[in-house]
């Protein structure tokens, strides 16, 4: 896809969400900026708890952001009245993890794929079914299911009718929220297929959240690496994956199965990260958050916080040391080499 024929349909900016919870206020998306193109899919990855759902809800304005803010298409999201936000909500659509839990046990894959055609008022009674079927077509879900319900579907089936739920709207942006992670392996990579398919054939922008980094890997243009609740590295596919720069991201690959032996001594390093504890968002590390896992920290590390540096091309790196560790110039600490 060229530059010129992308056109950036998604921008958030500098979005912070925050929560009052039991042990007090937490920070669980610190300014976080992305945009995202027409024919784009944008893949999100991060540990359990970094704010991955968290940043997903915030696009969707389903959670308040204290800061920031989100530019669907031509429109200020955050600048919208609620009735005016409805009006926008069929161009922006969510798949959730859980398919069954989305869909109301009660309605029939038909009922359940004309739903949000009902509820944005958009097009008639013919019109709809005409749409629905559409879509039901497109997700690879046969016409005799359509008078099922959601407990006579396969796991599958089920997370087909939810991403039905989504486009038949006509979306330009969805947002999939570890779609495949609740399905059984088998079935991932047919999920996963038809989302790809959706993506080239409807010209949607995608942000695709996982843990699995091979997902990830395998669909998306651009990925983002997340950590408490910032991202500390983003670039191409391929900027990510063959020359991951940040120590968190090295550890997060060594830690899938196809690693890069090249630099296998390196990311052996960075792998010891993974084993270590996250720390709370009630008490996040001064400086870079990363730094207690991280086997290059020193003390500047904990001093200042450090700032995307911009490499190449779209790779940006939040890391003071990535430069020299990437130089040979920096080794590892002898204390994070313990164990
Ligand atoms: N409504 C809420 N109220 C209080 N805290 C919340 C709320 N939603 C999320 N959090 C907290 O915000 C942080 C980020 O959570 P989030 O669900 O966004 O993480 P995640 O990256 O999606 O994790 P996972 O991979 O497990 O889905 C966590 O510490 C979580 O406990
Ligand atoms: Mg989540």
């Amino acid at each position: 896809m060229s530059a010129a024929a992308a056109r950036a349909v998604l921008e958030v900016s500098d979005a912070v969400v925050e929560f009052d919870t039991d042990g007090g206020r937490i920070t669980a998306v610190d300014g976080v900026s992305l945009q995202l193109s027409t024919g784009e899919t944008l893949g999100l990855v991060g540990e359990s708890g970094c704010g991955k759902s968290t940043l997903a809800r915030a696009i969707l304005q389903l959670v308040p952001m204290q800061q920031g803010s989100v530019r669907l298409e031509d429109t200020d999201l955050g600048s919208l009245s609620p009735r005016e936000l409805r009006r926008m909500r069929h161009r922006i659509q969510m798949v959730f993890q859980d398919p069954r839990g989305s869909l109301d046990p009660r309605m029939s894959v038909t009922a359940l794929i004309g739903e949000p055609l009902r509820v944005h008022g958009i097009g008639d009674r013919a019109s709809r079914a005409r749409e629905v079927a559409e879509a039901m077509e497109l997700v690879g879900l046969p016409a005799l299911v359509a008078d099922r319900l959601p407990s006579e579907l396969s796991g599958g089936q089920q997370q087909r009718v939810g991403i039905a739920r989504a486009i038949v709207t006509d979306p330009a942006v969805l947002v999939c929220d570890e779609p495949v992670s609740a399905l059984d392996v088998s079935i991932q990579a047919q999920i996963i297929n038809v989302l790809d398919e959706l993506r080239d054939t409807l010209n949607l922008a995608m942000l695709f959240i996982a843990h699995d980094l091979s997902v990830v890997r395998h669909l998306s243009d651009r990925v983002a690496v997340m950590y408490l609740g910032q991202f500390v590295e983003t670039g191409t596919a391929s900027e990510v994956f063959t020359e991951p720069r940040h120590p968190y991201t090295q550890g997060l690959i060594t830690s899938v199965p196809r690693a890069d032996t090249e630099s296998a001594a390196r990311l052996q390093t960075a792998r010891r990260l993974v084993l270590g504890e996250l720390p709370s968002l009630l008490d996040p590390p001064s400086g870079c958050r990363y730094r207690t896992r991280c086997p290059y920290a020193t003390d500047r590390c904990a001093d200042v916080e450090p700032p995307p540096d911009l490499l190449d091309g779209h790779h940006a790196v939040r890391c003071h040391h990535h430069r020299a560790i990437t130089a040979g110039e920096h080794q590892p600490s002898s204390k994070s080499m313990r164990g």
